[in-house]
């Protein structure tokens, strides 16, 4: 199918450098390698090869959900994918689950998560910051277009929520062990729960308080390192620059009761 005015494409240069474009009827893709006229973009197929007003070549796609997230705006730090990919297979995220998240911060994680879930799935997301819900919906309505089956809630998951049966928990917050006692009373039993942790005092302090609960079995920690390759002719090699951290991912399931 060709490109359509209204499509979010990605120019992609030499270099692999991404770029998120909404394709418009006379508008102009500008960067350091010139600019190409959205005109040429539109009515060719996906993986076309465009010339910019300095001779510069650029490839067109429609983004992946990992283009998007990395070039999307943000305002808050992110879940990266080579998390994101493990948490959803971690916390076995599966179609038309029933998901708790918290920390809504740019939406990342969320995007991911609401592709999962699927249409008969249900996602509940707290902030305590109005103004990262209305970032985060904006960041969602660009990629998927309406979400009626999230529901974006201002609040703390510290404090006591509301729903219930929840049947996958993620958390992105400062300080998950304030909590344990909203996983305790809104997750299913058998639910999982996946806090991501940027520091390892931050994973202490949550794996006691889970553990503390003795509602919890299957408590997990992991680190996803990611290593891309160099492969150029006789320069067979890893690259010499890698992510060296991002979080750390603490995974745990829930019992009927305590034990
Ligand atoms: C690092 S950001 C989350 C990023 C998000 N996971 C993503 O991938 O884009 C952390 C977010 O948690 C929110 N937050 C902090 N304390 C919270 C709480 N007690 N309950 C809910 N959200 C909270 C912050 O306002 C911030 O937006």
């Amino acid at each position: 199918m060709v490109f359509e005015e209204g499509t979010l494409v990605v120019f992609i240069d030499r270099q692999g450098r991404h770029y998120l474009q909404r394709l418009q009827a006379g508008g102009r893709f500008h960067s350091h390698r010139g600019y190409v006229e959205h005109d040429r973009v539109i009515g060719a197929n996906p993986g076309s090869t465009v010339i910019s007003s300095i001779g510069e070549e650029f490839f067109v796609l429609h983004p992946t959900l990992m283009d998007y997230t990395m070039n999307m705006p943000r305002k808050s730090g992110i879940i990266y994918p080579k998390d994101t990919g493990i948490i959803l297979m971690w916390a076995d995220i599966f179609p038309g689950s029933r998901v708790l998240l918290g920390g809504v911060g740019s939406g990342a994680l969320l995007l991911a998560v609401l592709r999962y879930v699927g249409p008969t799935g249900q996602v509940v997301a707290y902030d305590v910051r109005q103004d990262m819900l209305d970032y985060a919906a904006q960041n969602l309505e660009n990629y998927l277009g309406e979400t009626p089956n999230l529901t974006l809630k201002l609040g703390s998951v510290y404090e006591p929520i509301e729903e219930r049966d929840f049947d996958r928990a993620l958390l992105d917050v400062p300080e998950p062990w304030q909590a344990v006692e909203t996983l305790c009373s809104s997750l299913t039993p058998g639910g999982i729960v996946c806090a991501y942790l940027p520091s390892i005092t931050q994973v202490d302090a949550f794996v006691t308080a889970v553990k503390q609960t003795a509602a919890f079995i299957l408590v997990e920690t992991i680190e996803v390192l990611l290593r891309d390759w160099h492969l150029a002719g006789k320069s067979v090699r890893p690259n010499h620059r890698m992510v060296g951290h991002t979080g750390f991912l603490v995974f745990a399931r829930k019992l009927e009761r305590p034990r």
